[in-house]
């Protein structure tokens, strides 16, 4: 593990992410690569183990010099390892602590930064300075699986509701950039985009899925740590919940995210 995202957690959460991703925004991407001058220099941020390269890797046509940027070694290297490259593609990877690092060197040459999960992590004052070197630079963006801040059970749209509202609080605590957006990411990230300049396309990419899927556990387990983290008296109740969640595993969650694309408007 580290910072709480596990390899294992990381390929259960790809098979939501894959379904859920938005089509209009990854219309827009392959719209946009197309053209462009080859190789196409993409950085991927907080990479992890790669599942965003796999993704993108097929949906760009031309050679790609990929750079995968994460504070994780050992989760890097299982992204070199399980890499997506078509014949002419190269790839390199980063061990970086965004947080307390100038990004700017990382971004020189830069067409497409990409990230996956990352930004309802990060703190508006580090999601202002990383717009402005990105929009300096002119650099595309890709930023997906952005948490929006809905959370809903099948049949169960009281707890639902409550657990959400405990949730969205747990996600403006630090995790590692100060403050965090959490929810506040994504609406941050258009507005941020637009006054920089910058024409965004965006979608949704809500999750789907059982409570019995390999991972719905350690989702519902993290919303109940999170949850009574904010509420400890609580917590009995909450865990129970939890524990009764998972014990019909036909029960649909549903747990909302935002996509986007954003490129200089000239
Ligand atoms: C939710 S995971 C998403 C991973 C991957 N993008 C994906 O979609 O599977 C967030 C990733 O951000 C990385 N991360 C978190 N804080 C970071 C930091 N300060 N610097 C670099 N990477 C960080 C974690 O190590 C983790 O790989």
């Amino acid at each position: 593990m580290s910072g709480g995202f596990s390899a294992e957690w990381l390929a259960a959460r790809a098979v939501w992410d894959r379904a859920a991703r938005s089509p209009k925004v990854e219309g827009a991407l392959v719209q946009w690569a197309e053209g462009r001058r080859e190789p196409l220099r993409v950085l991927d941020l907080g990479a992890g183990t790669g599942n965003n390269q796999r993704h993108l890797a097929p949906l760009l046509k031309m050679p790609c010099d990929w750079c995968l940027a994460d504070s994780d070694a050992a989760l890097l290297a299982g992204a070199v390892g399980n890499a997506a490259l078509k014949a002419d593609d190269r790839i390199s990877v980063r061990e970086i602590d965004l947080a307390a690092s100038d990004i700017g060197p990382l971004l020189e040459g830069v067409d497409l930064v990409a990230a996956s999960a990352l930004f309802d992590l990060v703190s508006a004052d580090w999601l202002d300075r990383f717009l402005d070197a990105v929009t300096a630079r002119g650099s595309a963006l890709l930023a997906v699986l952005t948490y929006d801040g809905r959370i809903d059970i099948e049949g169960d749209r009281e707890e639902a509701e409550n657990l959400e509202a405990l949730v969205n609080d747990h996600q403006h605590g630090d995790k590692g950039f100060g403050p965090a957006l959490g929810p506040g990411a994504h609406p941050a990230l258009v507005e941020g985009l637009r006054v920089r300049g910058y024409r965004v396309e965006e979608g949704a990419s809500d999750w789907s899925l059982a409570a019995g899927d390999p991972g719905a556990r350690e989702l519902v387990e993290g919303w109940v740590s999170a949850a009574g983290e904010i509420a400890p008296l609580d917590r009995e109740e909450i865990a129970a919940w939890g524990v009764a969640l998972l014990a019909r595993p036909e029960t649909r969650i549903y747990v909302g995210h935002r996509d986007l694309f954003a490129v200089p408007l000239s």
